[in-house]
């Protein structure tokens, strides 16, 4: 039900339905969504919108909450102030992408199990999770690619819809498309590949190389999500192309349609080089991670034939010299995880765990490196040459 309310009654659980106003007239990069933290009906506040209209089928109604809570909306504030009062240290954004990552993945393995059951397969119910996905990018664009490196080889198959879609969302938005098709580059990435559900387990999980017959039979994980989607009239064209094209070379080289250079649609090419990078960033039962600075330049070498090299130098800005997520060891033997890019890329925030001149473990901090001068970035480290089990950590 569509229900018009003043903004001082909305809380935490509602679906904006909308704001009342022209996306251009507010923060917003969506004008429906779930309202999932207090900063957000702040900003909705300071931005001086009085009415919403929420959507009491999708979030809870005015009558299923106290509005005697605690009083949520503060002074308007200046244009400077509206992102400090929606802003998240680096600690809590990553502690919300953690929960939203592991939820998603529990929803995305659902989803695929309910598909390889010959269910329907429900699109819209990603929406919430796309919203909050691209939410959690405006505010923060690395969290959700930090957490991404943490997969488990048994979820890896959801993990990495997961991590793509987040991904792919970051540079959506890095690149400036409209707010609709970076809604939709998440919905895309979060079912890339559930054709894959019906690939047997023992290809899919295969801990070695597959032989040219199970290679065949990988490959039709394209044609089967295009069967399983076919029947979801509602699946935008946007999230179609993620899905179809991501493995669709420049060169002509890729499957399925072997198609070419602009043949392939620009969410198509994006698609192609961050589920190259998630998968080679990711440990999986037959190799090891490859630290993200390696792959991205990997990528640079596999551009023009496989990539898009514009895009890919797009891609490289969007994550940063040293991507979130990344294990660094600085000047002084501290070793810190990469948590969140600054306005100097050399100069990223750290979470500090190790030290390499005491050989352990040293007691978790948050760095800001802009902030502290005297140190500096020496290089990359590789977590499992020093023992390091990043999950532990993120
Ligand atoms: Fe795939």
């Amino acid at each position: 039900m569509i229900r018009k309310i003043s903004t001082s009654e909305l809380r935490v659980g509602m679906y904006v339905h909308s704001l009342g106003r022209s996306w251009m007239d507010h923060p917003f990069v969506k004008s429906h969504f779930m309202v999932d933290t207090v900063q957000t009906i702040q900003k909705i506040a300071s931005s001086g919108i009085r009415e919403v209209v929420i959507d009491t089928l999708k979030g809870v109604d005015i009558q299923d909450v106290s509005l005697s809570d605690e009083v949520l909306i503060s002074e308007p504030q200046g244009p400077n102030d509206r992102d400090k009062s929606s802003r998240l240290s680096v600690a809590e954004e990553s502690t919300r992408a953690k929960a939203l990552y592991r939820e998603a993945t529990s929803v995305i393995h659902n989803m695929m199990r309910d598909a390889r059951l010959g269910k329907q397969v429900e699109v819209q119910s990603l929406d919430p999770l796309a919203e909050r996905m691209v939410q959690s990018t405006i505010r923060s664009s690395h969290a959700f690619s930090g957490i991404s490196r943490i997969k488990t080889k048994d979820e890896y198959t959801f993990m990495h819809c997961v991590s793509v879609a987040g991904l792919m969302t970051a540079f959506a938005v890095e690149i400036g498309l409209d707010e609709e098709t970076i809604h939709q580059v998440a919905i895309g990435g979060m079912v890339h590949d559930i054709g894959k559900t019906l690939v047997p387990d023992k290809i899919l999980n295969k801990p070695g190389k597959l032989d040219r017959d199970e290679f065949g039979v990988m490959r039709q994980h394209v044609d089967f999500s295009d069967q399983l989607l076919k029947e979801h009239t509602g699946l935008s064209q946007v999230a179609r192309d993620v899905t179809l094209l991501h493995h669709e070379r420049m060169d002509g080289s890729g499957y399925p349609h072997g198609l070419k250079d602009d043949q392939i649609s620009l969410v198509g090419q994006m698609s192609a080089i961050v589920d190259v990078y998630d998968a080679l960033t990711s440990v999986r039962v037959y190799k090891d991670a490859w630290e993200p600075a390696v792959t991205l330049k990997k990528l640079l070498e596999w551009c023009p034939d496989h990539f898009n090299p514009e895009l890919v130098q797009k891609f490289i800005k969007c994550l940063g010299i040293y991507p979130v997520g990344s294990l660094v060891e600085l000047d002084s033997g501290r070793v810190g995880i990469v948590m969140e890019q600054g306005a100097n890329m050399l100069r990223p925030q750290l979470r500090i765990i190790y030290n390499t001149k005491q050989n352990g473990y040293v007691r978790v901090t948050e760095l800001d490196l802009a902030k502290e001068l005297v140190d500096k970035i020496k290089g990359v480290r590789s977590p499992s040459e020093l023992g390091i089990d990043l999950a532990n950590f993120l």
